[in-house]
């Protein structure tokens, strides 16, 4: 595999350009004037290197949606996003409830040598809640899960829960809920509030994410064993986060990109693009979970990219399917809805995007300091850059993203994975570079 020169790069953003030579799937050299006689050369100047981000929430729809994204075309938006590992959903059809198909996700993901696609199993069989998917056999077969999830639906009834919760502590594995009683949801498809009101939508209360956060906070504290959220979205969770984390319970939490921007505002339109769960709720959420994300109490950033047909779409608000795109937009969100407003430096989001999501998932190979000798899991940013969301010039197959036409700072210029560029200049590269990423196990 040829070597990578990154040229006149400032690390996180801070300090003095460098040069950064990676070899052998590591960061071998950095200092400046460096020269490497058959390297290839990037030029770095005015840029960023950061970790490669990490998203703990992602639907790649194969097996069974590949008209709206699959494995190959799911590593292709994350690689030109500056992922180099993602968390693949188990609400697949079938539903990732047996190593059969977790072992198939990993092995393809490593075969397209894009990303390291980790597959993230089913806590109950078919997603039911109703009895405990073979959560061991996942977690010691060739896909080594080590992440499970109902995600779509709540693990609602408690005492599943709870035995899930004792099975993970026993096997090392994680789980991230989805909080939402379903009880409280029947029928819902916006925010319970004013807007959903006036515009005759049903409405699905905050109170039905909060209390599953409050009751799994309660469960992970009596089974000594950790609980991860997926998507917070009320300033509620955010403080019941606070509270369970004070006490020393061993929660995380993750915050989406369209929850840190979009609010219910959005709705005035019926466009069913801004249909997703939990749905998007007031200015008053939106800066909480800002504000927590800021300051560690949502602990990372997971896009919850969530792939939808045209039909599926296109249709009257309460018949589309909930969830949007977010792979290939989420680090300008950031930049966003983040680092403009002064709430995080380029430190704090390789942070929330690279180092804690990585720590949560028990990555050893991820989210690691930029110094001499760890795995070249990186991506180059150009920070100054601006861009127009268009969906027809994305790599995933669905167009449903709610960020269309706008103008969005920040880009990513390259992604290496294990030394090897996956991504440059909004490309995604195939041959060599592809086949050097498969290296990795699990
Ligand atoms: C997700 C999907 O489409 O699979 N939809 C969504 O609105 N977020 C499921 C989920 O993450 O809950
Ligand atoms: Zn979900």
């Amino acid at each position: 595999m040829t070597d990578v020169l990154i040229k006149n790069v400032r690390l996180y953003g801070e300090g003095e350009p460098v040069d950064v030579l990676l070899a052998d799937g590591e960061i071998r050299q950095i200092g400046a004037g460096l020269n490497a006689a058959d390297a290839e050369i990037v030029e770095g100047a005015g840029q960023y290197l950061l970790p490669g981000f990490i998203d703990l929430h992602t639907h790649l729809r194969e097996p069974g949606r590949e008209d709206t994204e699959t494995i190959d075309s799911g590593s292709a938006a994350a690689a030109l996003g500056g992922y180099t590992a993602v968390f693949a959903m188990a609400n697949t059809n079938p539903v990732a409830d047996s190593a059969v198909v977790t072992d198939h996700v990993w092995r393809r993901g490593q075969e397209v040598g894009l990303v390291d696609v980790y597959p993230v199993g089913a806590v109950t069989v078919g997603l039911q809640g109703k009895q405990l998917a073979e959560m061991g056999t996942m977690a010691q077969s060739v896909g080594a899960v080590r992440m499970f999830s109902d995600d779509g639906h709540c693990v609602y009834d408690p005492l599943i829960m709870r035995r899930a919760l004792e099975y993970a502590n026993s096997l090392g594995v994680l789980i991230a809920q989805h909080a939402e009683e379903p009880r409280l949801t029947e029928g819902a498809v916006a925010h319970e509030g004013p807007t959903a009101a006036r515009l005759g939508l049903a409405g699905w209360p905050r109170a039905a994410e909060e209390s599953i956060v409050a009751r799994d906070a309660l469960l992970a504290r009596d089974a000594g064993a950790r609980v991860h959220i997926c998507h917070a979205s009320t300033a509620g969770t955010v403080e019941l986060l606070k509270w369970a984390k004070a006490q020393g319970i061993s929660i995380t939490a993750e915050v989406t990109p369209h929850h840190l921007l979009l609010d219910d505002s959005r709705l005035e339109t019926y466009d069913a693009v801004n249909r997703v769960n939990p749905p998007l709720r007031e200015s008053s959420d939106v800066a909480a979970l800002r504000q927590a994300l800021a300051e560690g109490v949502i602990d990372c950033v997971a896009t919850d990219h969530a792939p939808h047909a045209e039909q599926d779409k296109c249709c009257e608000f309460a018949a589309a399917r909930p969830g949007m795109l977010g792979l290939e937009t989420a680090l300008s969100i950031i930049v966003e809805t983040m680092v403009r407003p002064g709430l995080l430096d380029w430190r704090g989001v390789a942070k929330v995007m690279s180092e804690n999501p990585a720590r949560i998932a028990g990555l050893v190979d991820q989210g690691r300091p930029l110094e001499v000798g760890e795995p070249a899991n990186l991506v180059l940013i150009d920070p100054d850059a601006e861009w127009t969301v268009r969906s027809k010039d994305l790599a995933s197959i669905a167009n449903n993203t709610p960020f269309e036409s706008m103008t969005l700072p920040a880009k990513v210029t390259s992604t290496f994975l294990r030394g090897a560029i996956t991504a440059r200049d909004g490309k995604v590269l195939a041959g060599e570079a592809r086949r050097a990423g498969n290296r990795g196990g699990p």
